[in-house]
């Protein structure tokens, strides 16, 4: 596996690997990697003869006051991760390889942004379209992979890549869970063991939900209240969203009558954690 520091090295190495006829699968992270990010290197892996990580803390997608200088990292522990799983290329860029000091442009998308993460963590996702944008522009992939753990970033990444025509397809990747049902996570480990119980939270109340539309409901605001029980008693627990959108606009619905995504962010004590679950049409 080769370690690659700087954008130009990066892009010759993607374009030799396409006049090969080699296809590159790219997974961008912010590293401290885990189980869920493995899956979407296998889900690369299985479309294309060359997989790219990335591994980059993106500092324009952190708001003033959040984690940015207290995100994990552990750089040779994430090497040896991509080595044993097979991926081809670590790029590793320094924050001043990605952003020149004076950087003034940036992607900006306009309506599914609006809701969910969105609205309470404002300018978020011009931080993330904006890095991605740029890594896209690096690794010249043919297919990038994205977790549903991040279910709003999927889809703003996917309307991102219509809207602004870059030749790549993207893959979304499954939710892996802690063998408890807690989804995984890089920020997991800032959790106290007491907060690490209670973070089951998230998943009995999706598991709430499920059973409910199971049986038959589809009033939105009694599953959504259902959750809102599991909350309440979990001491904590405090509700950043607890909603239940249409999947594609990512609009509120009063009515579960089309596919439907149920999306949380749930802080436990002051780690904000993000799980989500489908319901079918
Ligand atoms: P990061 O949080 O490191 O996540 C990298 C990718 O792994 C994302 O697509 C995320 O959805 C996926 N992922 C995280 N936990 C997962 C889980 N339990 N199961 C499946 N996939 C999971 O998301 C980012 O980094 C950044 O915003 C990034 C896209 C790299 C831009 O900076």
């Amino acid at each position: 596996m080769r370690v690659i520091p700087t954008a130009d090295a990066m892009r010759a190495w993607s374009l030799l690997e396409k006049r090969e006829g080699r296809r590159v699968g790219f997974v961008p992270t912010m590293g401290y990697l885990h189980e869920g990010h493995l899956s979407l290197v296998r889900l690369a892996r299985q479309r294309c003869e060359s997989v790219v990580v990335s591994l980059f803390v993106n500092p324009t997608q952190f708001l003033p006051g959040e984690d940015f200088a207290a995100y994990p990292r552990n750089f040779g522990r994430d090497r040896d991760m991509c080595r044993d799983a097979g991926v081809d290329v670590l790029f590793h860029p320094a924050a001043d390889e990605m952003y020149a000091a004076d950087h003034s442009v940036i992607v900006d998308e306009q309506r599914l942004s609006a809701g969910l993460c969105g609205a309470s963590r404002p300018g978020h996702f011009r931080g993330v379209l904006t890095v991605v944008a740029k890594l896209f522009h690096i690794v010249l992939p043919d297919v990038a992979v994205f977790g549903q753990k991040d279910a709003q970033q999927a889809r703003l990444i996917q309307r991102m890549v219509r809207d602004l025509q870059f030749p790549v397809e993207i893959l979304v990747g499954p939710i892996v869970r802690e063998a408890d049902g807690l989804a995984m996570s890089s920020r997991n480990k800032y959790l106290s063991p007491a907060e690490r119980r209670e973070a089951l939270c998230l998943r009995r109340a999706l598991d709430r939900v499920e059973a409910l539309f199971a049986a038959g409901e589809r009033d939105a605001a009694r599953l959504r209240a259902a959750m809102m029980e599991i909350f309440d008693g979990t001491p904590s627990a405090r509700v950043d969203y607890a909603a239940i959108v249409d999947d594609t606009t990512l609009e509120p619905l009063a009515e579960v009558n089309r596919r439907a995504l149920v999306a949380l962010a749930v802080r436990i004590g002051t780690t904000r954690l993000l799980d989500n679950t489908v319901l079918p049409a």
